[in-house]
């Protein structure tokens, strides 16, 4: 039986109700975090937490938890190893569905986990590169915001799915910004492109983390402008994510990515994230 945290209380999933005039439902009115747990342990826990936090004020919801030890607790109650924890905070419940809300109301916050592959101790073998479309981004204007309002990043999977492939890479105003639930860099003459932080993109804390590692070792890196020759004529295209780290796209609308295989710059950043992590779990 699965545990979840809901407001202030660790309950059986099949007891943790929301009310209908909970904003969230209505609305779309909140933010989330996914944040994966490898052997019990948060992986860039902190940097997931700050970015919370960053969402939280930018739509002015106040709220203070001890998130450490709620999602530490969660994680121990579901048996710990490994698992993605899901957390939403929404506005909470007005009672009723009105587009102004009061500024005291008191957030609704859920947490719930589910299991996740380590795809450090499998090796990069285990890791499947993946086919992607590039197609419109009709988002908002505060993608660097994580709410929950996702119905165009939904759109955009299905029109990948129904294109009988993995991923939806999305382009604005001619310029690539990321994929449907993951940040997007990609590789040119041994140095790694992405496009640059600001309101068109989620601030990833995989991406963060590629940057990190890339400069500690040398590896150069740039926040660019992509349009669509340089993502097309690429040596190598990436995707980040907390629950998938790095994994290398291999064909994208129809056409091969370079040779087609994962790139030895990718099979590089996926052994010093492998490192990484070890040393996260034993540190
Ligand atoms: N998505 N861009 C978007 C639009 C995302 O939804 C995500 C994460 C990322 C990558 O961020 P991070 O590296 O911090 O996971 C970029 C999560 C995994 C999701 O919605 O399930």
């Amino acid at each position: 039986m699965k545990t979840v945290y809901l407001n202030g209380e660790f309950i059986a999933e099949e007891q943790a109700t929301v009310s209908v005039f909970d904003r969230g439902f209505l609305f779309g009115d909140s933010v989330y975090e996914v944040i994966p747990f490898y052997r019990g342990q948060g992986f860039r826990l902190n940097e997931h937490l700050h970015r919370l936090e960053y969402s939280l004020r930018a739509i002015q919801i106040a709220v203070e938890h001890d998130w450490i030890a709620i999602l530490t607790r969660l994680v121990e109650l579901n048996g710990g190893g490994n698992l993605s924890v899901y957390l939403q905070i929404s506005r909470g419940n007005s009672g009723n569905r009105s587009h102004v809300y009061d500024a005291e109301m008191t957030p609704t916050v859920f947490a719930c986990c589910s299991p996740i592959k380590d795809i450090y101790s499998a090796g990069p073998e285990s890791v499947v590169g993946v086919r992607a479309i590039v197609t419109a981004d009709l988002r908002w204007g505060r993608c660097d915001i994580k709410s929950t309002g996702l119905l165009p990043n939904i759109l955009v999977m299905q029109q990948a799915r129904q294109a009988g492939v993995e991923e939806a890479l999305m382009i604005r105003d001619g310029l690539l910004t990321e994929g449907a639930s993951c940040n997007l860099m990609l590789v040119d003459k041994g140095v790694i492109y992405t496009p640059k932080r600001g309101s068109e993109i989620l601030g990833g804390t995989t991406r963060a983390l590629i940057l990190e590692l890339a400069a500690e070792n040398g590896i150069p890196t740039q926040e660019v402008d992509i349009d669509y020759d340089r993502l097309m004529s690429a040596d190598e295209v990436w995707i980040s994510s907390s629950t998938r780290a790095v994994v290398p796209v291999l064909e994208i609308d129809g056409q091969p990515v370079a040779d087609g295989n994962k790139g030895p710059l990718w099979a590089r950043m996926f052994e010093l994230f492998t490192r990484y992590q070890n040393n996260l779990m034993n540190g």
